[in-house]
């Protein structure tokens, strides 16, 4: 059989230190697969004028799958001054390429799981009535990764027709008065296919994986015609899954809850951002950033990622201190992804392993400041941490 070609794009800052520490553990995991190099982030912002060039584009829709980094991103007016001159002045925008991409394959669906290891220092606890619990959380958000509040329909200063549009809705009146120049507006859109394949992935994932329940995570008493239309679909879709419970919960209270009794949700399912926040908010109950793995899957291609970004302020730092569990576990899901299960659970119990046994600790893990003396404090340095997981496969 051909070797399976993965599209590497490692990005900016630390997302070049840990995509790299992923490949050694694919490797020693004994997967084999041709990594075809492609440029993303920043520096082709500066460079080129667009963080995503064409030809990284073409590799992924050659190649299908892809390993990415993180990339950094600035405000509108930074982008802008840091454009080399020669492009400055052509009326170049700068756009996420992480962004463009889930867009520019339909990335729709993304699954971003939240477990918490054994022995984890970061896990969430919590006081009971004896004593000081700690519940192992094991929740898996899917969050519609297109569309709502990030497709990017939306206007500064919008024009006459966007205003007359807006105006034929009751409720504009409050609006009707204000200055064009003083109205900024971002559109929620959901469409009922981009519902029904988020809400059917997160079923089809509860069946397989034995998770008595989904709950669809929103706000439909408020937003009646967006999350309306996702509680809708989840009842549809509940239909062909009669042997899980559809819960619903409001993004809100849900934020309460899972402080509260995280052990109860399993599979989660969400909007854009409604997703973006929740997934955030239980990775921040199994140790944060540096464990937070997560796969953008659209009907063709797919992109794994960690969900945390470039880390500028580590980024320069020698030895390298980041952890690099998010990227390894992000890895993992991709050999999920191509079937590759049995080599994922091994991956994943060598991470538990080192976690459970403590011996090795990157700085975030020890709950010290990061920078440059952490590893005279004891901290495990990123390629020490690796290697402690490899050691362990
Ligand atoms: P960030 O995720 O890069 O870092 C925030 C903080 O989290 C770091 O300062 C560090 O303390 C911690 N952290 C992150 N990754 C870690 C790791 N692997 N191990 C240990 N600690 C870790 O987010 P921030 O600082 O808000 O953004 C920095 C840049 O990254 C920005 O330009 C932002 O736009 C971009 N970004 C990119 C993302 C992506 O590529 N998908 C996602 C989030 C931010
Ligand atoms: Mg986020």
């Amino acid at each position: 059989m051909a070797k399976l070609s993965i599209v590497t794009m490692p990005g900016d800052g630390i997302g070049k230190v840990v995509l790299d520490e992923s490949l050694r553990v694919l490797d020693a995991v004994g997967f084999e697969a041709e990594y075809v190099h492609a440029d993303i982030g920043w520096e082709f912002w500066i460079n080129e004028g667009n963080a995503l060039p064409q030809r990284t584009v073409d590799l992924l829709a050659e190649h299908k799958l892809g390993l990415f980094g993180a990339i950094t991103s600035k405000p509108k007016p930074q982008a802008a001054a840091e454009l080399k001159p020669e492009l400055r002045d052509r009326g170049l925008v700068y756009f996420s390429p992480i962004v463009g991409l889930r867009q520019r394959f339909n990335l729709d669906v993304c699954i971003r799981p939240c477990r918490s290891f054994k022995g984890n220092p970061l896990n969430f606890i919590r006081r009971g009535a004896e004593e000081i619990e700690e519940p192992h959380v094991d929740a898996v958000i899917f969050r519609q990764n297109t569309e709502g509040m990030y497709a990017g329909v939306e206007w500064t200063d919008p024009s006459p027709e966007v205003l007359a549009a807006l105006a034929t809705h009751p409720k504009w009146k409050t609006f009707a008065e204000v200055p064009p120049a003083d109205l900024a507006i971002s559109t929620r859109i959901f469409t009922r296919r981009g519902c029904r394949r988020i809400v059917t992935a997160a079923f089809e994932y509860a069946s397989k994986h034995g998770y008595p329940s989904v709950t669809v995570c929103e706000k439909p008493n408020v937003l009646r015609e967006t999350s309306g239309m996702m509680e809708e679909v989840a009842r549809e879709v509940h239909a062909d899954f009669p042997g899980i419970d559809l819960w619903s919960t409001n993004i809100d209270a849900q934020m309460m809850w899972l402080t509260k009794n995280p052990e109860n949700y399993g599979v989660i399912v969400a909007g854009n951002l409604f997703g973006d926040i929740v997934s955030d908010a239980f990775a921040g109950l199994v140790g944060g950033l540096g464990f937070a793995a997560s796969g953008n899957i659209g009907e063709e291609v797919a992109v794994f990622e960690p969900t945390h970004g470039s880390a500028p302020k580590y980024a320069e730092l020698e030895p390298s201190i980041v952890n690099p569990v998010a990227m390894v576990l992000t890895a993992a899901m991709l050999l999920d992804h191509i079937g590759e299960e049995r080599r994922a659970g091994r991956v994943r119990d060598a991470v538990a392993r080192v976690i459970e046994t403590g011996d090795v600790r990157v700085y975030d893990m020890m709950k010290i400041p990061g920078g440059p003396g952490v590893v005279a404090q004891g901290a495990a340095t990123t390629l020490e941490m690796t290697d402690a997981i490899i050691a362990a496969l």
